[in-house]
C-alpha cells in the first residue's frame, strides 16, 4: 500500500527540463519511449539508449511528431554485453559535460535461458548486471553535474524475489523464468539503495531513487511468451493486460516522478498510489524487508564488481 498521503505525481507534474541531460536505457517503446516524450516535452536533452536503432529511430520520429523542437539523440547500448556497454558510456563521457539523469529503465521479463554475451544469465545480465555497469562507468559525469540523479526500476515481483549468490545464474538449480527475474528486479532494489548509501558517505550531491511502475500495458508482457512461443501464454497475458494493467503512460509516471521531483530523497522508491500499488499515481512506497537488506546489497555489489570487472571508485 502506498506510503505516502501526498495527492500523487502525473506527467503534468514535471517541472521544466530545460538545459539538462536525461539517458534513458530501453526508450523506444514501453515505459522508457513514454517518459523520454514527456521529458522532451518539458525541454530536456533525451539520450535514447537502445539496442535496436532501427526501433529507436521509430521512437525518435514518433516524440518529433507532437514535439517538432524536441532535443534527441539516438544511441545503441545492449545492456546484454559488456563491450556494448563500454562503448556507450564512452560516446556519452566524449560528448556529453553534464548527465544529470540516468534512467536505468531497460529490461525483459520471465524469457527463456538465454545467456548475454558475458556468458551471464540473460534477465540477471540486462536488468541488474548492465545497470550496475553503465551506472559505474556514468559516474564520473554524474558527480560533475550538480544534483544529478540515478533512477533504478524495479517492480512489485521483487517482493517475491529472493537473491541464491550461490547460484545467481540458475547453473545448479533448474531455470525458472519468474524466479529469476524477481531475483534480478530485487537486486535493482537492492542496488538502487546501496547506491545511495554509499553516494551520502562518499558526499556527492548525487541521489539514487527507485520506482516501480505497478501493472502497465508494454511489450514487455508478450516477450517471453513470444521467445517460448507460447501461444496459450501469449492470450493469457493479452487478456490480462487489458483487463487488469493501466496505460505505459501512467506507468511511466513513478518514473518520471523519480527523475524530476525536487523534493526527491536519496533512497526514495516511487510506485502507483492505488489499491496494490498496481494503478494509480506516483507516491512513496515501501521497499521489501529483503531489499533494505544492507548485508545482501553490499554482498551484490561486490559480486557485481567481481562478475563484471567494473569497479565503482566510491
Ligand atoms: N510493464 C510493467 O507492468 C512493468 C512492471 C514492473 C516493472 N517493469 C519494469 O519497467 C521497465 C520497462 O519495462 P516496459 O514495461 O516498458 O517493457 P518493454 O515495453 O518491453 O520495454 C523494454 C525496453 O527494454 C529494452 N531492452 C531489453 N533488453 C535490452 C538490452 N539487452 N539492451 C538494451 N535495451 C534492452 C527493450 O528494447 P527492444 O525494444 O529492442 O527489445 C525496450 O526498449 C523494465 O525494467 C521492467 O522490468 C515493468
Amino acid at each position: 500500500m502506498a506510503a505516502d498521503d501526498d495527492r500523487g505525481w502525473t506527467a503534468e507534474d514535471v517541472p521544466d527540463q530545460s538545459g539538462t541531460t536525461v539517458v534513458i536505457t530501453g526508450a523506444n517503446t514501453g515505459l522508457g519511449f513514454e517518459a523520454a516524450a514527456v521529458l522532451a516535452r518539458r525541454g530536456a536533452h533525451v539520450v535514447l539508449a537502445c539496442r535496436d536503432l532501427s526501433r529507436g529511430q521509430r521512437a525518435v520520429d514518433a516524440i518529433r511528431a507532437g514535439t517538432p523542437d524536441a532535443r534527441l539523440e539516438l544511441l545503441a547500448l545492449d545492456l546484454a554485453s559488456l563491450g556494448s556497454i563500454r562503448s556507450f558510456a564512452a560516446t556519452v563521457a566524449a560528448t556529453h559535460q553534464r548527465v544529470d539523469v540516468l534512467v536505468n529503465n531497460a529490461g525483459v521479463m520471465a524469457i527463456p535461458y538465454r545467456e548475454s554475451a558475458d556468458g551471464f544469465e540473460m534477465q540477471f545480465a540486462t536488468n541488474h548486471l548492465g545497470h550496475f555497469v553503465l551506472t559505474a562507468l556514468l559516474l564520473p559525469r554524474l558527480l560533475s553535474t550538480d544534483r544529478s540523479r540515478v533512477v533504478t526500476l524495479s517492480s512489485l515481483m521483487h517482493k517475491r524475489g529472493a537473491m541464491d549468490f550461490d547460484d545467481l545464474f540458475f547453473r545448479k538449480r533448474r531455470y525458472q523464468p519468474w524466479a529469476a527475474y524477481s531475483q534480478s528486479k530485487l537486486a535493482n532494489l537492492l542496488f538502487a539503495l546501496e547506491l545511495d548509501r554509499r553516494l551520502r558517505r562518499h558526499g556527492a550531491s548525487v541521489i539514487s531513487v527507485g520506482a516501480h511502475p505497478g501493472y502497465s500495458s508494454t511489450e514487455l508482457q508478450a516477450r517471453g511468451p513470444a521467445m517460448s512461443r507460447s501461444t496459450v501464454r501469449a492470450v493469457m497475458m493479452k487478456i490480462a493486460n487489458a483487463l487488469l494493467a493501466q496505460s505505459a503512460s501512467a506507468g511511466a509516471r513513478p518514473e518520471l516522478r523519480a527523475a524530476t521531483d525536487g523534493n526527491a530523497r536519496g533512497g526514495d522508491y516511487f510506485g502507483p498510489a492505488g489499491f496494490g500499488e498496481v494503478w494509480g499515481r506516483a507516491v512513496r512506497v515501501q521497499p521489501s524487508a529483503a531489499a533494505r537488506d544492507e548485508h545482501a546489497a553490499a554482498r551484490l555489489w561486490e559480486t557485481s564488481e567481481q562478475l563484471t570487472g567494473v569497479r565503482f571508485g566510491i
